[in-house]
């Protein structure tokens, strides 16, 4: 990878000082934007190499993956998913000099058959296809960037982000890496709302959810049990009812249960 040039290590310890929270160098930001004709949403800090690998480790990125990278800066995080893991990657980023640097680090790496660099905003980036999305970016572009991951990306997706989280939408892991947080987010599949459990003994299931988590009840005639370890991650399901865990896999209108002995279907 090229080394990072002065200036932007200058913007590197603004970002820095800046973990945690939103307030980072105005001037820094203002310099950036120049060469994008357009605010950049966050400055560019490369990501450091031993903390890109154990991203993409964490996200368990082989050659089926498709990773795309929001905010690419110089194209470590796709130039590294295709050359070290085979996979195919997208990295999108508002700096020409930056798609241009990426571009050439692509070429060095050889793997230009696998790697696009866009000059695009990742707010109008569409990413439905990916199945790793990665982020070093700041706690306001995250959330800005959360309903569309939730509700765009399918379950099992997995969202994995440099320094900053979602707020209250926990991440599934969290690891810090020399001194830096990386955490990884599984997309969980949506299960709000009234469920008919069929099997042996059948129950309503109403289920309030909230991310990745689960609370509810099951209703049978008058009695009502509150659910209890209610959990979503990607498209499987669990939840524990009386001392029996029930768990399952999430499909389209209706969940199976693992044991074949129960199914749910909305309504
Ligand atoms: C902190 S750097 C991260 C670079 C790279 N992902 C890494 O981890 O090494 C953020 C990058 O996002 C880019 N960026 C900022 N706002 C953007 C936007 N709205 N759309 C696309 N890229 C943007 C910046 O140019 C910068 O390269």
């Amino acid at each position: 990878m090229k080394p990072v040039q002065p200036l932007f290590r200058r913007l590197s310890h603004a970002f820095a000082a800046a973990l945690g929270t939103v307030a980072f160098s105005a001037a820094g930001l203002a310099l950036a934007s120049e060469a994008a004709n357009r605010p950049l949403d966050v400055p560019y800090v490369p990501t450091p190499q031993a903390v890109v690998d154990r991203m993409l480790e964490i996200a368990k990125v082989d050659a089926g993956d498709y990773v795309i990278d929001l905010g690419s800066g110089d194209g470590r995080i796709p130039v590294t998913a295709a050359s070290r893991y085979g996979a195919r990657a997208l990295g999108v980023d508002l700096n020409p000099e930056r798609i241009a640097e990426a571009n050439e680090n692509a070429v060095q790496a050889g793997v230009t058959d696998k790697v696009e660099f866009r000059k695009q905003d990742l707010f109008k980036t569409e990413f439905r296809d990916a199945t790793v999305v990665t982020m070093y970016l700041l706690p306001n572009v995250n959330l800005k960037l959360r309903p569309r991951l939730l509700d765009e990306l399918r379950p099992g997706t997995l969202v994995v982000s440099h320094a900053f989280d979602m707020q209250d939408w926990e991440p599934d892991q969290r690891e810090i890496v020399e001194g830096r947080s990386v955490m990884l987010w599984i997309i969980p599949a949506k299960v709000d709302g009234v469920w008919q459990v069929a099997g042996s003994d059948p129950f309503v299931l109403e289920l309030e959810q909230n991310f990745q988590r689960l609370e509810g009840a099951a209703i049978r005639g008058d009695q009502r049990i509150e659910i209890s370890d209610g959990r979503i991650r990607g498209d499987q399901i669990t939840f524990t009812i009386d001392g029996n865990t029930y768990r399952g896999r999430i499909g389209n209108e209706a969940i199976s249960g693992d044991d074949g002995t129960w199914h749910a279907l909305r309504g």
